[in-house]
């Protein structure tokens, strides 16, 4: 058993999970890991051989080529191609159109689960994405599903300056065969539809303080 401890957060596209992530990751003093990150590097990969996404064998043979790779960087996930670092392009509109079809090929995912899992060995984690309560870490006693009407979700991704169809994203994300988007039984789902950053993430401390996981001053 790894000493370690892990904070799952899940849920759909643009609903605050990787901010609200974040700050409880620097509240802890824990490593941020965004697994968005690395299905959207593995999409690169696949775009940058010029594959059809589609195409599953081809999809997988890039990615394999592609050698994806995950580093801690100031307490935060940093994912690399090759050993190069290309954080800065994942979020382009050609990933945003292309990431639901590569994440939705199962020897994609594994590869990229083992790589998550590994990184528990040596840190304690807050980790986002849309399987970590389910699939990735289904032990942790620490879930939650960070969650928000659509059109706040679509709202938001604009203010960030994207387009994002983060509605097609859901629906391909909810609905594939392997680990879709879902909460677990036991994640504790937050709607933060109405809520402000800062909000969402004192009703995550105020959860994990009542369950016994407290920021030590
Ligand atoms: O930030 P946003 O919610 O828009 O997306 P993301 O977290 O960067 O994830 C991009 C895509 O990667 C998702 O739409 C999923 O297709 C895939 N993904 C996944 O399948 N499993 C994860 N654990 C994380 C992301
Ligand atoms: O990781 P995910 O795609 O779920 O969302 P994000 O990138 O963390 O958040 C999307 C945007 O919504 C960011 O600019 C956040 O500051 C903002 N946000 C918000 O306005 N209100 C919240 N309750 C949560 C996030």
């Amino acid at each position: 058993m790894s000493e370690h401890h892990v904070i799952a957060m899940d849920g759909p596209a643009a609903s605050g999970k990787s901010s609200v992530a974040g700050a409880i990751a620097d509240r802890f003093g824990w490593v941020f890991v965004n697994t968005g990150n690395m299905y959207r590097a593995a999409t690169l990969a696949a775009l940058r051989a010029e594959v059809d996404v589609n195409d599953k064998a081809a999809v997988i043979a890039a990615v394999d080529e592609a050698e994806v790779g995950v580093a801690v960087v100031g307490g935060r996930s940093v994912v690399t191609l090759k050993g190069e670092a290309v954080e800065d392009e994942l979020k382009d509109q050609s990933i945003n159109l292309a990431v639901s079809h590569v994440a939705a090929v199962p020897e994609v995912r594994e590869k990229l689960v083992a790589m998550q899992r590994d990184l528990l060995q040596e840190h304690s984690l807050v980790m986002e994405g849309r399987d970590i309560g389910t699939v990735v870490f289904p032990e942790t006693p620490w879930k939650f599903y960070i969650d928000a009407s659509e059109e706040v979700r679509a709202s938001r991704r604009g203010l960030q300056g994207q387009a994002d169809a983060v509605s097609e994203r859901d629906r391909l994300d909810s609905t594939r065969k392997v680990a879709p988007l879902k909460a677990a039984a036991d994640a504790v789902v937050i709607d933060s539809t109405e809520l402000s950053l800062e909000q969402v993430v004192e009703e995550v401390l105020a959860i994990l303080g009542a369950r016994g996981l407290t920021v030590k001053e």
